[in-house]
């Protein structure tokens, strides 16, 4: 069996597969058309984030039997032609939330204590506080927008800061707002209204790409600060630019941009906007995590066995 790894993972993993007898290309940052060229050999993929697994893809593997998603979000998946053409894909949904999450409230604090901008003017030897004055978090109030794993893991950090909680997820029962001690907001608007530190924790979907636009902001109390750790254009960028422009969102943190892995997006040229590289599972205990749990996966998969998070 041959399993293709097209971006970097754990080598944890890969030894996990090997020592299972599988054959292992790791060929990361291979152009599309090389990629194409030879999936085709392969009966097995592993991917990350970057690399699009759509119909363009799968006609040119006649033999994939399984792609592994070395992480959490799906949506650069196809799963239409993988589900008609009998491919397994799997994921490892658990492996990295706790890094997620705790790069989110990272964000929070590098924003909302300007710490990346002090730092640089610090180390061009000018020391200079001014117009960096900071906010504290406690008595604020965290907006989520999607309590799954890394929303709860979120809230529940978040409360020991002395932050009011509240959410915004139609999808979950109430039971689960009172697990996490959150309180439930019926409308997006009224949660916008309502929170200091607005942040994103829903998968991209058709409904969820776009969720906060315009209108949200048009809603939300000035000074806000937005944080999105998700994906890229949930809040979409344009309206979030617009906003602050409109001195209604104050600073931005954000790990996921339009056009990534290419440093395009207008954002990074603000300078109240704090970036990360889609680096939210980048930790070592989530990629071995991660690396350990796709290569395993792939394996039952190959092998016709029940599989987790298939
Ligand atoms: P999850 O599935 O556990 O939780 C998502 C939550 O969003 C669910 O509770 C769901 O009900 C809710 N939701 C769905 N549609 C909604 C809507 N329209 N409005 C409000 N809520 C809605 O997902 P998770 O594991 O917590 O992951 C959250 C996001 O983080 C995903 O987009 C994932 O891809 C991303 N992620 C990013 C990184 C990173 O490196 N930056 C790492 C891991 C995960
Ligand atoms: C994920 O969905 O797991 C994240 O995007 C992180 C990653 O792929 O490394």
């Amino acid at each position: 069996m041959k399993v293709l790894v097209s971006e970097q993972i754990a080598q944890k993993g890969i030894e996990r597969l090997t020592q299972e007898g599988v054959s292992v290309d790791v060929k990361a940052g291979l152009s599309r058309e090389e990629f194409l060229k030879i999936i085709g050999e392969y009966d097995g993929l592993i991917v990350r984030s970057n690399t699009q697994v759509n119909e363009e893809l799968y006609q040119h593997a006649p033999r994939l039997k399984v792609v592994g998603r070395a992480g959490n979000g799906v949506d650069n998946i196809e799963m239409e032609g993988a589900t008609k053409r009998g491919i397994v894909v799997v994921n490892t949904p658990e492996s990295n939330v706790v890094s997620a999450a705790e790069l989110t409230i990272g964000l929070m604090f590098a924003t909302c204590r300007n710490i990346p901008q002090l730092h640089n003017r610090l180390k061009e030897r000018v020391w200079d506080r001014a117009g960096l004055k900071g906010m504290e978090l406690q008595g604020k109030t965290v907006g989520i927008v999607g309590l799954g794993r890394i929303g709860s893991l979120v809230a529940t950090r978040m409360k020991s800061f002395g932050m009011n909680i509240i959410a915004y997820d139609p999808y979950i029962s109430d039971a689960r707002f009172k697990k996490y001690g959150v309180e439930k907001k019926e409308k997006l608007e009224e949660l916008m209204a309502q929170c200091d530190i607005l942040t994103v924790h829903t998968p991209k979907t058709e409904e969820t790409y776009g969720i906060i636009g315009k209108e949200q902001f048009k809603a939300a109390k000035k000074g806000l600060t937005v944080i999105n750790c998700a994906r890229a254009g949930i809040v979409n960028e344009e309206a979030l630019i617009e906003a602050m422009k409109e001195k209604i969102v104050k600073r931005v943190g954000i790990d996921v941009l339009e056009g990534e892995p290419h440093a395009t997006s207008p954002l990074l040229d603000l300078d109240n906007v704090i970036v990360t590289p889609h680096a939210g599972a980048d930790t070592v205990e989530a990629q071995d995590n991660v690396g350990i749990t796709v290569a395993q996966e792939v394996i039952s998969a190959l092998r016709g066995e029940i599989v987790p998070n298939a």
